[in-house]
């Protein structure tokens, strides 16, 4: 009876995404440039396929956005990977992304691969969290699915991989979207130090993040886990700041005021308007 219920809300999700891309996909080509049917697109077969919204949304807004400014090639990040469920979601994506977008897109995971670390006080949500939960089941069989796909995975603490391969991104590559998901607030600290010190040209003017874990669980709150290190990030920062952009999908934007197209406007390309809401609309019943 269940699986019945969950079949027939599948059918009726997707016949709504259709219904949804033929009025939104058929919007002004004018106003909101070529690459945005070709999106709608993007999250048509994602839902199809049954990806997670978060990773669809943020992943399709990341890669639109790159489209627009001409930017050849965009990475995609997962922090905090576990057995991979997550990771080869991404990889699948980035996969329809590439096909439909016509844009360079690599997936690449960070973990430790032995689950997570101490846990370091009240921020990190002791009543919620053990050490070494969520350690990686096998390695190699993750490794082998992503080579299929087209994804990799960085082992090792955040704190040494992250800023280690933030060094190695190349002129006309970006960060579009990042989903955090290391669970700690000890852990998302690191990732975000090297948010401020990444060059702006490797990141999008917003580039798009998913946090995992805020707001849905009831002790979490702004003050504890991912989201005080996002409320510390903002504090100690001018010319970045994260802000919460959709409270259901947790998609928050990193607004990168220092980027030269949000000081400057745009010199060759689309101009960035994009109703991500609409696009959220479609993955919606
Ligand atoms: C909840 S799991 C990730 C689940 C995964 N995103 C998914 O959707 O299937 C959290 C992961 O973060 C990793 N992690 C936490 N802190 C870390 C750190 N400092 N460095 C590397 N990995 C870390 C843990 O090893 C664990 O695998």
């Amino acid at each position: 009876m269940r699986k019945i219920a969950i079949l027939i809300g599948r059918v009726i999700k997707i016949l709504l995404v259709l219904i949804r891309y033929n009025s939104y996909s058929s919007m002004s080509e004018e106003k909101l440039g070529i690459f945005w049917k070709k999106s709608c697109r993007c999250i048509v077969y994602g839902v199809i396929k049954g990806y997670r919204s978060p990773y669809l949304l943020g992943a399709v807004i990341a890669a639109l956005q790159a489209k627009k400014l001409q930017y050849p090639k965009v990475y995609f990040f997962e922090f905090g990977v576990a057995s991979g469920g997550g990771l080869l979601e991404l990889a699948a994506i980035g996969k329809i992304i590439r096909k439909e977008l016509s844009i360079d897109v690599e997936v690449i995971g960070f973990d430790n691969g032995t689950g997570l670390p101490n846990i370091d006080g009240y921020k990190d949500h002791p009543e919620i969290w053990k050490y070494s939960q969520f350690a990686m089941a096998d390695r190699g069989l993750l490794l082998k699915k992503l080579e299929e796909i087209g994804g990799d995975l960085i082992i090792g603490d955040v704190k040494d991989t992250v800023p280690r391969f933030m060094e190695t991104i190349q002129s006309g590559s970006v960060i579009g979207f990042c989903s955090i998901d290391v669970d700690l607030y000890s852990s998302t600290v690191p990732i975000f130090k090297s948010f401020k010190k990444v060059e702006s040209s490797a990141l999008l003017p917003a580039t798009v993040f998913h946090f995992n874990d805020v707001i849905s669980n009831w002790t979490y709150s702004e003050y504890t886990g991912e989201y005080a290190a996002a409320q510390e990030f903002n504090q100690n920062e001018n010319n970045r700041k994260f802000e919460l952009k959709d409270k259901v999908n947790k998609l928050f934007a990193l607004h990168v005021f220092d980027h030269h197209i949000r000081q400057k406007g745009i010199d060759s390309g689309e101009l960035l308007e994009i109703p991500y809401d609409l696009l959220i609309k479609m993955t919606k019943w």
